[in-house]
């Protein structure tokens, strides 16, 4: 008799051999709630996702805490044990909070967490996403829905936010200081490949770079240069230069003639902001640190920060860490899912479920209440 091939036991019709179940994928997230509302908005973060994974059955996800934060710093004079990589190495992706503290410098907070995990996991690719969401409204008087609907690419690993630099003379009059920004060519080329691909993804196949390579004859020019080369492997994207002043120019004028954009470490952390206030609120802007090649996991957060003002106040907006969980799902490979949940965001916006700084009186936990519910309907 032959033998029966290893493949043929998925056959379900082959006699007495029942067929494998098939494996629910089950994803293991490290969350890391940290400082002020990062863990009100990634608590809403969990609860949300935990009801997906219910109403869809087709994958887990299990959350593992970490207490990594500037409470275990003031404790420990450490925000992460020594082995942090190796731990984070172990989780498929991360779920981050907010890290800074009023009475912890804030570049103390920054390195010690945020930036100790992004640079040595090489998430080079920032992608934040920027979109007037329904039942919300831009401060731009003409802008109109849908005109204003952009991702910005940030370099997320070199650049002005490289840690090269130093001080000496320290308390002299003549106390120097140096920031240097370090721009290599790999680095350019990794995230200018990234942000053609972005662009191509989507409808209107458009990207806009963003350098002020007329002032700093260097780095920026380096940039430019970059940029044009990898332009000619992507002859379907439509490829602009901007310099980073215009730019804010042309995102308050004329969104609509925005779609991908790309820049620097420095210029896109300012411009994404500025984004965010334009679609609405801080409240509402995602932010995932990639690493597209997927050797470790990648870093979803909202891109406000702790929020002193309203810490334990329940007041928080929960919508950017709902659309951030949104696009770990995409990036674990479950985009139905993911798409599934910011349609839930969406539905609830549009009742006019919303936190104070869109304009609503809803809570927290009325807003995730209502997102659950939505999600289980
Ligand atoms: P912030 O984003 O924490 O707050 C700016 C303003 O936006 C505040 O008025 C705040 O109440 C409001 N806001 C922010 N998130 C909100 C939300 N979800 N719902 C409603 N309102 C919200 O920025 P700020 O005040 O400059 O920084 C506070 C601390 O956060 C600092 O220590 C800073 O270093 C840190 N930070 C951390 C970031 C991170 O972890 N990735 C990013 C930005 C700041
Ligand atoms: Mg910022």
């Amino acid at each position: 008799m032959a033998p029966i091939a290893l493949s043929a036991l998925n056959e379900p019709s082959v006699e007495g051999i029942a067929p494998p179940a098939v494996r629910k994928p089950a994803y293991k997230i490290a969350s890391i709630p940290a400082d002020g509302i990062g863990p009100e908005v990634v608590d809403a973060g969990i609860a949300v996702l935990k009801a997906i994974a219910k109403k869809r059955g087709t994958f887990e996800l299990n959350f593992d805490h970490l207490d990594w934060s500037s409470d275990r710093y003031k404790q420990t004079g450490s925000y992460l044990p020594e082995n942090h990589l190796d731990i984070l190495r172990a989780y498929d992706a991360i779920l981050f909070g907010a890290v800074g503290a009023p009475d912890v410098p804030d570049h103390i907070s920054l390195w010690g967490l945020r930036l100790a995990i992004c640079q040595p996991l090489q998430q080079y690719a920032n992608v934040r996403r920027t979109r007037v969401l329904p039942g919300t409204s831009s401060p731009l008087a003409n802008c109109k829905p849908g005109q204003l609907d952009w991702v910005i690419v940030r370099e997320n690993s070199e650049g002005e936010y490289a840690g090269q630099g130093g001080r000496s003379h320290t308390g002299h009059d003549h106390e120097v200081a140096t920031e240097v920004a370090i721009f290599t060519r790999t680095g350019i080329r990794r995230i200018a490949r990234f942000a053609f691909q972005l662009a191509q993804s989507r409808p209107r196949k458009m990207l806009t770079f963003v350098t002020k390579s007329n002032a700093q004859r260097s780095g920026m020019v380096l940039w430019d240069e970059v940029m044009y080369e990898v332009a000619k492997d992507f002859p379907d994207v439509k490829l602009d230069h901007m310099l980073v002043d215009a730019m804010t120019v042309r995102m308050v004028l004329h969104p609509e003639s925005l779609d991908t954009i790309v820049a620097t470490n420095l210029h896109a952390d300012i411009l994404s902001d500025l984004a965010a206030a334009l679609a609405g609120s801080i409240g509402i802007a995602p932010t995932a640190n990639l690493d597209p090649s997927r050797k470790n996991p990648s870093m979803f957060e909202p891109i406000h920060g702790s929020a002193f003002d309203i810490t334990g106040k329940g007041i928080a907006n929960p919508v950017a860490t709902f659309w951030t969980a949104a696009e770990m799902l995409e990036w674990l490979g479950e985009k139905e899912a993911g798409d599934q949940l910011m349609a839930a965001v969406e539905e609830v916006c549009k009742k006019g479920i919303k936190t104070r700084d869109l304009g609503g009186n809803a809570t927290t936990k009325e807003v995730t209440a209502a997102v659950v519910q939505e999600i289980l309907k």
